[in-house]
């Protein structure tokens, strides 16, 4: 059928019956489906952003961007005891083990950060934003010429993600109902929707006001290992975003992070995204009374290991309850550190993998930390509790 293949299988599926397509045998990695009605031809050609990038396979540098005025939360809502010192208070010694009450208080912090986490997951996945561009034309031939020159443009490329194609008529002449991608959501407006669900639910962001971090949570996109400041940077097809949510509820702070895709993420991120969420629950699977800090270190290097990703030394897990960093640290790569856990004790585990150096740089803003080679970086975090047979995970919904 080359090289009519493509126009064949068009106008056979439009003409039949008009329902939705795949063309997956003229493109190598993704398909593009559309549904459509009968009338006149539409070609729909989808660019993706990165087919500059891709080509020299490198992304944009992420840059920062601007920063909104600060939020304010109403005045009945309890503080932590650093907001308003520009100093970070650091990690404060002794171990957060808690009673029956603390640990009650521990599980409400824990899943107000969960619900807060995938409520921020949704803005996410919801915007995916592609550049849709859409060809009208008037005949059957037209489309025609217009799908054979895109086949060919294909087959001599690249390209990981561009697009093709599909042709339909419409009685209307009507675009309006072509599937079009929102724009991109800006990790600002991330922020605000976090702020709001917190203050609603009678918590304050815990990240507000910490050493004089400016906003309520932290949004860590692509090459940011973690500490990315929520600015107009808007999300765009292909990133990947760690959003790390800490609530102060009733006195005892909930910690979490999880990082999500934005629209079509390419396979290799995937896999580090992937790789480093395995390397959390391995983490918490060694986790029991008695059992020394470093099994958890150890765990995550080994499966990191497996897949030559890197393993971020500069940051750490830590203690979480009444103070927001407190003992042990939580190394998450292979170390000698003496400590072993307790029962009722509370911390975080969040490893942090990078796809090539683990080299931190920050930003002059000096929170923004990014890898020093541009590599993509993944991060996932639970707060979780020891209990007598291993660990409870607390950041759960
Ligand atoms: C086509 O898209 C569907 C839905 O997103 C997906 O499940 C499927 O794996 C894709 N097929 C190919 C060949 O990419
Ligand atoms: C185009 O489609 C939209 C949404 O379906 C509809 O509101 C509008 O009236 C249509 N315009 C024309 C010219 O048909
Ligand atoms: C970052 O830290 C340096 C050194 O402490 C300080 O001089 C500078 O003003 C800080 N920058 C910002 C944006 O806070």
């Amino acid at each position: 059928m080359r090289p009519f293949g493509l126009i064949s299988y068009f106008a056979v599926h439009t003409l039949l019956c008009f329902k939705t397509i795949h063309i997956h045998p003229y493109i190598d990695k993704g398909n593009y489906t559309y549904s459509y009605a009968c009338g006149t031809a539409y070609l729909f050609v989808e660019n993706s952003r990165n087919e500059d990038n891709l080509q020299n396979s490198k992304r944009k540098r992420l840059r920062p961007g601007k920063v909104s005025p600060l939020r304010p939360v109403p005045d009945q809502i309890p503080r932590p005891p650093y907001v308003n010192s520009q100093q970070a208070p650091g990690i404060s010694s002794g171990p957060e083990v808690h009673d029956a009450k603390g640990i009650e208080c521990m599980r409400a912090s824990g899943r107000l950060a969960a619900q807060v986490l995938e409520y921020a997951g949704t803005l996410i996945k919801m915007e995916i934003k592609k550049e849709l561009t859409i060809v009208r034309l008037t005949s059957l031939e037209e489309a025609y010429q217009l799908a054979l020159k895109i086949e060919a443009q294909l087959r001599h490329s690249t390209l990981k993600r561009t697009g093709v194609v599909v042709g339909g008529f419409s009685t209307s002449q009507n675009t309006s109902s072509v599937p079009r991608s929102n724009p991109g959501i800006k990790t600002d407006e991330i922020d605000q929707a976090v702020h709001q669900m917190i203050i609603d639910n009678g918590a304050y962001p815990s990240p507000l006001g910490y050493g004089g971090f400016p906003k309520s949570v932290c949004t860590s996109v692509n090459e940011c290992i973690c500490h990315g400041i929520p600015d107009s940077h808007a999300l765009e097809d292909g990133d990947i975003i760690n959003i790390d949510v800490t609530v102060y509820l009733n006195g005892y702070h909930g910690d979490t992070s999880a990082t999500f895709f934005c629209g079509d993420v390419d396979e290799e991120a995937k896999n580090l995204v992937q790789v480093t969420k395995e390397c959390l629950y391995k983490g918490i699977s060694m986790c029991a009374p008695g059992v020394e800090f470093k099994k958890i270190g150890k765990t995550i290097h080994d499966h990191a290991d497996k897949y030559r990703y890197g393993v971020v030394r500069q940051f750490v897990g830590h203690g979480v309850g009444r103070v927001f960093h407190a003992d042990p640290v939580i190394l998450h790569y292979r170390n000698n550190d003496a400590g072993h856990m307790m029962l009722g004790q509370t911390f975080t585990i969040e490893p942090m993998l990078t796809m090539g150096s683990i080299n931190p740089i920050i930003w002059a803003d000096n929170w923004t930390v990014v890898t020093e080679d541009g590599s993509l970086s993944a991060q996932f975090e639970h707060t979780i509790l020891i209990t007598k047979d291993g660990a409870e995970i607390l950041t759960q919904c």
